[in-house]
């Protein structure tokens, strides 16, 4: 595979990293969940797991795809070929495209709420009517079908455009430019009357909120939000280079995924309770309460109404193009390594499958809201399956393939570039350790646990 692309420094390999990273998780999961879970004290549960327990998983996938510089499926069949890993491949051909298609409708909703907010709808005026456009507008058919189409659309050309003049170049600006946004949007949300409230909800530390499902909540927060468990890292790291450092740009990933997160938590709940209004998740968060707050808090009138929201929902769209290439290019790098279909092909093919799951998720919120999974709607189905089940499987099987499979030598060898990287030499054993015992052994029960729940 000797025309294979890789990116350009070790700042496009974080950039993109972070790309996958940062995403809807950090913007409407985060900060809710900490709040939820005890402030500072979950924070601070989050940052051990995403240390222990996450970076050693994020590293398993770094040392499978840069070893091989093959697809998911590829580099397990070179690594243990003719075993049964090769599962593990397909499980991560599968789980990408589910995550895409459900992801893919609430990216689509991002540009349908940044297209009103560019056509002025969210104006003080308006604020009360605000909260009830999301349930009209989400349970319709048509427009977030068409919304879905560009959402996938934008992921589809910048995948087919390479990865280097896609991912990489997508990557290296989005990222600095969300930084600057995030900041802004906090500095604003920061100023509203009230907002002190919010920040306590954000930095008090309530320990006896730390119960076992916190860790787990913890934990699951920080494999979504880092994208570990389906090929996402893995097919990244695949385009790393031989001289790069993998432990140095996996910790710079988890760093600014933290970050970013916690910038977003002082983005969105101050301005949560300087409106008074109590703390949900999810969508509803996004696209019904804070619309609703920057409509109304706009003390500036139409103009800084229109300014903000503007700004939050392209935000929110590019964190969440920047994440959904991703997931689009493990498909797609399988198709053109495995099966020899152009690149042009592999993405139409992906966007296809991608598109009529979609379709099927968008439309579980209006007309197929009666049709349930096992109780749930489409896309409540999907993302449970695959954030409760498939990612969580995936990341015990990668540490348990780099633990127990691989050989050391080999784990060793990627980890400190044959010996040549110093600092990760003398860390390696305590490396290893987490990804041999430590990770396993930790997800095991708390999957087990989930299991039988
Ligand atoms: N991490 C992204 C977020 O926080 C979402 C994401 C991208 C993802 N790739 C993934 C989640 C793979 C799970 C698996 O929004």
């Amino acid at each position: 595979m000797t025309n294979r692309e890789h990116f350009g420094s070790r700042a496009a390999v974080i950039m993109a990293m972070a790309g996958s990273a940062i995403g809807l998780g950090n913007i409407w999961r985060f900060p809710f969940i900490v709040g939820e879970y005890g402030g500072a004290a979950f924070i601070l549960i989050y940052i051990l797991c995403s240390f222990l327990l996450s970076l050693p998983i994020l590293l398993s996938e770094s040392i499978i795809g840069r070893r091989t510089h093959q697809n998911t499926f590829g580099a397990m069949n070179t690594l243990a070929p003719g075993t049964k890993w090769k599962w593990l491949g397909l499980l991560t051909m599968v789980s990408p495209i589910i995550i895409l298609s459900y992801y893919s409708v609430v990216g689509g909703w991002s540009f349908a709420y940044l297209c009103k907010a560019v056509s002025l709808q969210f104006r003080p005026e308006n604020a009360e009517t605000v909260t009830g456009m999301f349930g009209t507008f989400s349970s319709s058919t048509w427009g977030p079908l068409a919304c879905l189409t560009v959402f996938l659309g934008l992921t589809a050309l910048i995948i087919f455009s390479g990865v280097k003049k896609g991912i990489e170049k997508f990557s290296k600006i989005s990222i600095p430019v969300l930084f600057v946004l995030i900041v802004a949007i906090a500095v604003y949300s920061l100023t509203l009357p009230g907002s002190s409230e919010g920040v306590r909800y954000l930095v008090k530390p309530d320990f006896s909120k730390l119960t076992a499902d916190a860790f787990s909540a913890a934990l699951g927060q920080s494999f979504f939000s880092l994208s570990l468990g389906v090929g996402t890292m893995l097919i990244y790291s695949s385009y790393v280079n031989k001289h790069e450092n993998l432990v140095a740009s996996g910790a710079g990933t988890a760093f600014f995924d933290m970050l970013f997160a916690i910038l977003a938590g002082f983005a969105v709940m101050p301005a949560v309770f300087a409106a008074g209004i109590a703390p949900t998740s999810g969508p509803g968060l996004v696209f019904e309460t804070l619309p609703f707050i920057f409509a109304k808090m706009g003390s500036g009138g139409i103009f800084i109404s229109s300014a903000i929201s503007i700004i939050f929902f392209f935000t929110i769209l590019v964190a969440a193009l920047s994440s959904s290439i991703s997931m689009m290019e493990v498909g797609v790098a399988y198709l053109v390594e495995e099966k020899g279909v152009t690149r042009g092909k592999a993405t139409l093919g992906i966007f296809a499958i991608t598109f009529c799951l979609g379709i099927l998720c968008s439309l579980s919120f209006g007309v197929l809201s009666d049709f349930k999974l096992l109780g749930n709607t489409i896309f409540n189905f999907c993302d449970k399956l695959c954030s409760n089940f498939l990612m969580t499987l995936g990341a015990l099987l990668f540490s348990i393939f780099v633990g127990w499979k691989m050989d050391k030598a080999a784990v060793r060898e990627e980890l400190t570039n044959g010996g040549s990287i110093r600092f990760n030499s003398k860390i390696f054993p305590v490396v290893y350790f987490l990804i041999k015992y430590v990770a396993p052994v930790t997800i095991g029960v708390i999957f087990i646990s989930g299991l039988l729940a």
